[in-house]
């Protein structure tokens, strides 16, 4: 099964301070949203690093299925 795990349909509603943070794209994370190497495991997925400029609140996808990653684009209301 190549497809993500679906962790949550909806997105994490998160603050972050500056820096690079590391999403989860395989959907295994127990630490969501972001990677805690789980991917290691499905072999096919690595996790995306992304810089966040300025302390925020982001709403990063949670069904990793995003045309837009690590953000939601409202992909998880059509599965
Ligand atoms: S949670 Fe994935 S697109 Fe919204």
């Amino acid at each position: 099964m190549n497809e993500p795990t679906i962790a949550q349909k909806g997105p994490y509603e998160v603050v972050l301070e500056p820096g690079i943070k590391s999403w989860c794209t395989c959907g295994e994370s127990k630490t969501q949203p972001f990677c805690d190497a789980s991917h290691r495991e499905k072999g096919i997925f690595r996790s995306l690093k992304f810089e966040v400029k300025e302390k925020d609140t982001y709403w990063l996808c949670g069904c990793k299925r995003t045309s837009t990653p690590p953000f939601c684009d409202g992909t998880h209301n059509k599965i």
